[in-house]
């Protein structure tokens, strides 16, 4: 189905595969159309219908209370139902070359195994090896579960052809009954990815701070990978702040201590205080909320720094505005992928 998206500063014109969306259809066609979730939460993919007809996978999508006037829709939802003419109200350009494009493909679950008592890591086999930059997503859709989610990638690989992933039990949460309520492995899953512009490269050469609350340690489990792989921190200074409610709810501990010769891990315990002794010696324990924990042990460090944050919505929120107005960073400084 043909679709014509007319931006601020230019028109694109490609085709989406029967019942895929204008965004993943754009996407995989190498142009950069606004989005953030990619799974119809936060409206940044909205866009307004010149001409044709969609169909609304989605009429429920938190993201539809962004929407002004009948015409305007959610390009991540959506998928035409004839050719299409569109309009979106930001300047959109192609990808750079170099981009890791994302592409619809099929994908076998692997090693599902607990984490904590609501959480779960898993890894994707993949059909053909894939690029992606550390700090990316992908989207997952299970068999007979209507909707894509997104996870994030833990591990780093060119030419991947496993991806590492965690998932946490949400109440109501499709996905996430389906992968918890019976043993899941060898089920095939569609897959959309990798998405997301969070990412690291090592040519940034500004010192890390990585803020994580729950599973969005995934991500920077991810960044520290790769910077590991380029032996960023030997000339570079990193800090990790980690966020559960209480060591019931801590996993990656063996893996963070792996790092915590370079870079400065802590875990905030938001609900319990760390007790005297431990069994991670090379982690720091404190009480409070991550982004408050982070605050304390940052004062007076933020000279070259780049932030990542990742987790649920109000701690990612949270750390933004810590960011912003203590540690003022600029935005470009900022990073995140708000998908939870
Ligand atoms: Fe479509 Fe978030 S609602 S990208």
């Amino acid at each position: 189905m043909r679709i014509q998206v007319n931006a601020r500063n230019r028109g694109y014109e490609f085709d989406a595969q029967p019942g895929q969306s204008v965004l993943y259809a754009g996407l995989s066609a190498g142009i950069e159309l606004p989005y953030e979730c990619a799974t119809g939460t936060c409206g940044t993919c909205k866009a307004k219908l010149v001409a044709g007809r969609v169909g609304d996978g989605w009429r429920e999508a938190p993201g539809r209370k962004y929407l002004k006037g009948g015409a305007e829709f959610l390009m991540c939802q959506c998928a035409p139902e004839e050719a299409l003419t569109v309009e979106v109200p930001d300047f959109v350009y192609a990808m750079e070359p170099g981009t890791c494009v994302p592409e619809a493909s099929t994908a076998t679950l692997r090693n599902v195994r607990r984490l904590t008592d609501d959480v779960i890591g898993f890894a994707l086999e993949l059909e053909a090896p894939r690029d992606f930059d550390a700090g990316q997503f992908v989207l997952l859709a299970a068999p007979g579960v209507p909707g894509y989610r997104a996870f994030s990638m833990s591990n780093f690989a060119r030419g991947a052809r496993r991806l590492e992933l965690i998932a946490k039990r949400k109440p109501a949460g499709g996905f996430s009954e389906w992968l918890f309520d019976a043993d899941r492995e060898g089920a095939k899953l569609e897959c959309f990815g990798p998405l997301g512009k969070a990412t690291f490269e090592p040519g940034l050469g500004k010192n890390l701070l990585l803020i994580a609350g729950g599973s969005g340690i995934a991500g920077m489990m991810s960044i520290l990978a790769r910077s590991a792989e380029a032996r960023y921190f030997d000339t570079h200074r990193g800090w990790v702040f980690f966020g559960v409610r209480t060591m019931r709810d801590a996993f990656f501990l063996k893996e963070l201590s792996a790092y915590a010769g370079k870079v400065k891990v802590a875990v905030a315990l938001s609900e319990e205080d760390p007790s005297a002794t431990s069994e991670w010696p090379a982690l720091v324990f404190e009480r409070g909320l991550v982004h408050e924990v982070a605050k304390r042990a940052m004062a007076g460090k933020y000279q070259n720094v780049r932030a990542y944050v990742a987790g649920p919505p109000p701690a990612v929120d949270a750390a933004i505005r810590m960011l912003l107005l203590e540690a003022r960073l600029t935005t470009d400084n900022i990073r995140y992928d708000k998908f939870s």
